[in-house]
């Protein structure tokens, strides 16, 4: 069964511009909380180099994901897993990831979720990340000392209402999760609709098995 999201249907485009700007031109990518599935189809299309490993926390939207994958005609997806990025082991199907990734991708999550994910999504990536591979996060973030948008007011609102554990983030608490796991901030990507692209990059310091939870 084929799930449509009308958010990742505006923001595809921009984000993958954005992606094929940052990133190298091939490397092994795992995204986390992949949803529907249409981001995961899009930017495999617009990334040919690279392979794509989609994940979420249930696999409630698997089939969704292979469907749209299918119907992009990519093969460069793996089939998605299930990743709990509250989990200490990722992924908790009992598979282990063998290889690091240059890249992780997470759009629209630390919003939709309780707070502990910011700081499960950002340990994860410091122990799954390659030397100099990039977590990349997608979606809306308060800013100290600048205006936030009516638009994002209002949608933080009503996150808030839908449940007290949601509500947009302030990306200096998510700069303080990132570099207590090893993460520094590299990039800051104004994105359409008062969204932030955010690039952490895991220095040749961290570690090999980075910082643990
Ligand atoms: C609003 S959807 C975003 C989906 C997709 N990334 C997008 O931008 O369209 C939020 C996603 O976060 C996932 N999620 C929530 N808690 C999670 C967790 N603890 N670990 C991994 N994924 C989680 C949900 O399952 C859902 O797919």
């Amino acid at each position: 069964m084929m799930q449509h999201s009308p958010a990742s249907e505006r923001n595809r485009q921009p984000i993958l511009e954005a992606l094929q700007h940052v990133l190298p031109a091939k490397g092994l990518a795992l995204e986390v909380a992949s949803g529907t599935g249409q981001h995961a189809a899009f930017f495999a299309q617009g990334l040919p180099g690279w392979i794509w490993q989609p994940s979420d926390a249930t696999p409630g939207g698997f089939a969704s994901i292979r469907t749209w994958c299918a119907q992009a005609g990519v093969a460069n997806v793996r089939a998605p897993v299930v990743l709990d990025v509250l989990s200490p082991r990722w992924p908790d199907d009992g598979d282990v990831f063998d290889q690091p990734f240059d890249a992780v991708f997470c759009a629209n999550m630390l919003h939709i979720a309780p707070w502990a994910t910011c700081s499960g999504l950002m340990r994860g990536a410091a122990r799954h990340l390659a030397v100099d591979g990039s977590l990349l996060t997608y979606g809306p973030y308060l800013e100290q000392g600048a205006p936030t948008a009516p638009g994002n007011l209002e949608f933080d609102r009503s996150l808030r209402t839908r449940n007290p554990a949601w509500g947009i983030r302030a990306l200096e608490d998510v700069v303080r999760e990132a570099r207590a796991a090893g993460l520094q901030l590299h990039a800051r990507i104004p994105m359409p609709a008062n969204n932030l692209l955010l690039v952490f990059k895991r220095p040749a310091n961290a570690g090999s098995a980075g910082p643990q939870t």
